[in-house]
């Protein structure tokens, strides 16, 4: 058994507290590799932002879960050698399907997991939530749970249809299983096609795809229902269309890739909204970059040519995040 204590992390409880009082929401950034992590520490240290670490199920079988975890307690130091006092960082499990995956998580040093019942009938997400917060909260790990179903199919995380989250069903369901925090369904989805171009309107001048607005009545009644409770947003990629643009241009085949606006995430961070999962527009980020240095210079073969700027764009991508869609910028000096 190790504590995240030990490991320097932090849970996400008084993140997510100061988080809802200031207006701002913490990122919960996804990661699978060196060059992610470091971009995302890098960020964070100068910005002085909190920031959640978030290992998926993809994650955990591409990098190994004891790896990815050493990585996190590596994150620690590497923030403190550059610079940053006070590092707030949470260790994350995303998406965890089964007590034991998350028991398995809390014994290894996270700080923070999700159970994600949402595909199970009601009482059944609610009985297994309530087990999971049982085992967590005896090593003050923090426990996110899920209810509504996220549209979308991504990889391991998958639903047919979009079920949003029923406002009428949330006091009981925060009130029986403990949980800290809900990830709701109010449009967002996972990956890098949120919406079909059916679903969109187009933009007379630029031609691009305008997708419609998140549910914010729905989010409006779960905050009167539950009020102060920490809501969770998944599925908070914006795809850049520059990064398209540059993958497309150069190789790459993403037509009709389309995510959520920034203006609809600034006007969630500023509500109760207090952690929003970004993953599509790093994996982006990267592969733009990677794709522009290999058709510029085909005969390049070190990786450090190519994952180099992919980890720069990344840590641009990861500041612009934090200081102009979120705000966390300057909330862990
Ligand atoms: O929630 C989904 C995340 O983007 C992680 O996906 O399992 O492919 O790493 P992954
Ligand atoms: P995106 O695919 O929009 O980045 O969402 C990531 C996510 O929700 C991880 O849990
Ligand atoms: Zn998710």
């Amino acid at each position: 058994m190790v504590s995240f204590k030990e490991l320097g992390l932090v849970n996400t409880r008084e993140m997510f507290k100061k988080a809802i009082t200031g207006g701002y929401a913490i990122p919960a950034f996804n990661f699978n590799n060196m060059e992610q992590m470091q971009a995302i520490i890098k960020a964070c240290a100068e910005t002085k932002s909190p920031v959640i670490l978030q290992v998926s199920s993809g994650a955990r079988k591409y990098a190994n879960q004891t790896l990815l975890r050493y990585m996190a307690q590596g994150a620690v130091e590497y923030a403190k050698e550059l610079g940053w006092e006070h590092p707030q960082i949470a260790l994350h499990l995303d998406h965890g399907n089964s007590f034991e995956l998350c028991k398995s998580c809390v014994d290894y040093g996270f700080s923070s997991v999700m159970i994600d019942g949402s595909a199970l009938p009601y009482e059944e997400n609610i009985e297994l939530t309530k087990k999971v917060v049982e085992y967590a909260h005896q090593y003050d790990v923090t426990v996110e749970a899920e209810l509504g179903v996220l549209a979308g199919v991504e990889d391991e995380v998958q639903a047919e249809e979009s079920h949003y989250t029923k406002p009428e069903e949330v006091i009981d369901f925060a009130t029986r299983t403990g949980c800290d925090s809900l990830a709701i369904s109010i449009g967002t989805s996972h990956g890098a096609y949120k919406f079909t171009p059916e679903q969109c309107t187009v933009d007379p001048e630029t031609g691009r795809l305008v997708p419609p607005p998140l549910a914010f009545d729905i989010l409006d009644a779960i905050m009167e229902k539950l009020p102060g409770f920490p809501i969770v947003l998944h599925g908070s990629s914006s795809v850049p269309q520059e990064y398209v643009d540059i993958i497309n241009a150069n190789g790459g085949k993403m037509p009709n890739a389309v995510g959520i606006p920034e203006d609809q995430l600034r006007k969630a961070a500023k509500s109760a909204v207090c952690k929003i999962n970004i993953d599509s527009d790093s994996r982006l980020a990267f592969t733009a970059a990677v794709r522009k240095v290999l058709a510029e210079k085909p005969g390049e073969f070190d990786p450090r040519k190519y994952c180099g700027p992919a980890r720069d764009e990344m840590e641009r991508l990861y500041k612009h995040k934090i200081i102009e869609v979120l705000g966390s910028d300057g909330k862990a000096e």
